[in-house]
C-alpha cells in the first residue's frame, strides 16, 4: 500500500517541541522573535506570511510584522533591514520572497544578517551549505529531508531526480541529498525527454511550480515522491505539481498537496529561528 507522507502531522509534532524550547529561553529571558516583511500586495505572499505568523503565535514566537507598499524603494527597504539587524529583539528576518521587479532581491537577501537569515538564503548561508558547513538550511528542503527520515526512507545509494533547479528548493535539495550519499540528477524546463529521467529515480522530488507536471508514466513503481508545488488547479483548487490520484497508486510513497511538504517549510522556519536564538546565548 502506498504510505501517504503526512507532513501536516509531523509538522505539528515538530512545533509541539519547538514550544518546550521556546518556554525554555522565555524563562530565561530571550524569547524568540522573528520579522516578516512583505512588500507589495501579491495574494499567495500574503496568505504564505499569514500562515507564517499564526505559526509563530501557536509556537510562542514573537512575530513582528512589516508590511510595505509595492513602490517601495530598495533603499527604504534596505534601511529597514539594517534596523532589525541591529536589533536585539529580533533574531530570525524573513523578506517575503518575490520582492516587486525594480527591487533587487539578491541586494536584499545579502543584506540581512547571515546570524539572522533564518529562511537560509544569503550567500553565507548558500556557501556553507555547499562546503558542508553549519548555517541555516532553507527551509522547505530542510523541511523534505525531515519527511524523509521521519518515513524511514533510506538515501545512501539511492538516484535522487529533482526537478526544478531554483535556489530556493532545487539547487539546495540537491546538496542536502549528496551530503546523505544520495546519486543526484537536477532535471529542469530544458531536459530532453523529462520522463526518461524521472523514471529512473528512487526518491523523486518535483518542484517547478507547474500543476500535474508528473504524470503515472514519468514514475518509477515504488519511488519516494516528494511534491513541492503548490499550485491551483483549473477548478482553482489547490494542487501540486504531480498528478496525486493518478501517481499515489505506482508510488511507495507519496506526499499529499496540501498536507505535504507545505506544513513542513513553516515548521523549519520556526526551528531555524529558535536555533538562532540557542547559536546566540550559547
Ligand atoms: N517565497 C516562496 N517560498 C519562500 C520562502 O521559503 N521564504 C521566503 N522568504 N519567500 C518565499
Amino acid at each position: 500500500m502506498t504510505h501517504i507522507l503526512d507532513g501536516k502531522a509531523l509538522a505539528a509534532e515538530i512545533r509541539a517541541e519547538l514550544k518546550t524550547r521556546v518556554d525554555r529561553l522565555a524563562a530565561r529571558g530571550h524569547r524568540p522573535g522573528l520579522a516578516v516583511i512583505l512588500v507589495g500586495d501579491d495574494c499567495a505572499s500574503q496568505v504564505y506570511v499569514r500562515n507564517k505568523i499564526k505559526a509563530c503565535a501557536d509556537t510562542g514566537i514573537t512575530s513582528l510584522e512589516f508590511r510595505m507598499p509595492a513602490d517601495t524603494s530598495e533603499e527604504a527597504l534596505l534601511a529597514k533591514i539594517a534596523e532589525l539587524n541591529a536589533d536585539p529583539a529580533v533574531d530570525g528576518i524573513l523578506v517575503q520572497m518575490p520582492v516587486p521587479r525594480h527591487i533587487d532581491a539578491r541586494k536584499v537577501i545579502d543584506a540581512i544578517a547571515p546570524e539572522k537569515d533564518v529562511d537560509g538564503f544569503h550567500v553565507c548561508n548558500a556557501g556553507a551549505l555547499m562546503i558542508g558547513k553549519p548555517g541555516f538550511l532553507p527551509c522547505t528542503p530542510y523541511g523534505v529531508m525531515k519527511l524523509l527520515e521521519k518515513a524511514g526512507c533510506s538515501i545512501e545509494g539511492k538516484h535522487a531526480v529533482i526537478v526544478g533547479r531554483s535556489n530556493i528548493v532545487g539547487k539546495p535539495q540537491a546538496l542536502l541529498l549528496l551530503s546523505k550519499n544520495a546519486t543526484v540528477t537536477v532535471a529542469h524546463s530544458r531536459t530532453a525527454d523529462l520522463g526518461a529521467v524521472t523514471r529512473t529515480a528512487d526518491i523523486l522530488i518535483a518542484a517547478v511550480g507547474r500543476s500535474k507536471l508528473i504524470t503515472a508514466d514519468m514514475v518509477k513503481p515504488g519511488a519516494v515522491v516528494i511534491d513541492v508545488g503548490m499550485n491551483r488547479d483549473e477548478n482553482g483548487r489547490l494542487c501540486g505539481d504531480v498528478d496525486f490520484a493518478a501517481v499515489a497508486p505506482v508510488a511507495g510513497a507519496i506526499t499529499p498537496v496540501p498536507g505535504g511538504v507545505g506544513p513542513m517549510t513553516i515548521a523549519m522556519l520556526l526551528t531555524n529561528t529558535v536555533e538562532a536564538v540557542e547559536r546566540r546565548l550559547g
